[in-house]
């Protein structure tokens, strides 16, 4: 019977030559997928561009229930709400069932219904889309359809000029809370407010709109 034998190739046998091949055939293989784990694990969006962290500096914000300011690089508002005050709650067309709002909010910019981008109306007072009519309030609320939802919102952070977040007497730190009732206004209080040097909205973090009750349906004034 003929019995086969490894033959040398070059000083190596066979068997040692695909050994060699099935070891480089496995460290090809994770190189790719280690190179593949990092492409990923990399951001790929730069802070200041849309996806990511845009900065707006604390002189930029609004005046308490101002007009809001157009943010086009971060395609947000930033406005700056205070409906303690008379003034706010005709600002705001608050409804009699809701309780006051405080504080600093990111809304996005494109409309909830199909979206478009809407601008705002200083002589209605409003957020008014183009496209097929759907209005919003200054916090973003929904007052008029087809518009499903309020607008969406981004988390807002503050921060100090040492680029650290600001933090209130109790130690909270000034971060947009959030939970059920979506992103929540950033309440700046007179003690904090001149640490705050800068603001950063997170436009990587888009939280919907909530669903609430049209506004045209429960107060007269829109
Ligand atoms: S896209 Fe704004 S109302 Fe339709």
């Amino acid at each position: 019977m003929a019995v086969t034998t490894a033959e040398p190739v070059s000083g190596i046998s066979r068997r040692e030559f695909l050994y060699y091949i099935w070891g480089a055939s496995i460290a090809l293989y994770l190189a790719e997928v280690g190179g593949l784990i990092i492409w990923f694990a990399i951001p790929r969006i730069k802070e200041g561009t849309f996806g990511g962290v845009i900065r707006v500096e604390a002189s930029r914000l609004p005046a308490v229930n101002a007009a809001p300011l157009n943010e086009a690089n971060g395609r947000f508002w930033l406005v700056n709400l205070d409906t303690t005050t008379s003034e706010g709650v005709e600002r705001m067309y608050q409804a009699g069932d809701e309780s006051a709002t405080t504080g600093v909010v990111a809304l996005y910019k494109v409309c909830t219904h199909l979206g478009c981008i809407y601008p705002w109306n200083e002589a209605t007072n409003r957020f008014e889309c183009p496209c097929h009519g759907s209005k919003y309030r200054l916090d973003g609320r929904r007052i008029e359809a087809p518009a499903p939802r309020s607008l969406d919102r981004f988390p807002v952070t503050a921060y100090d000029a040492e680029g650290n977040v600001v933090t209130d007497a109790a130690g909270n730190r000034l971060i947009s809370p959030s939970g059920d009732g979506g992103i929540g206004p950033l309440v700046i209080t007179a003690d904090v407010r001149d640490k705050i040097t800068q603001f950063a909205v997170d436009t990587g973090t888009r939280t919907d709109g909530l669903v609430l009750t049209l506004l045209k349906d429960v107060t007269s004034s829109p």
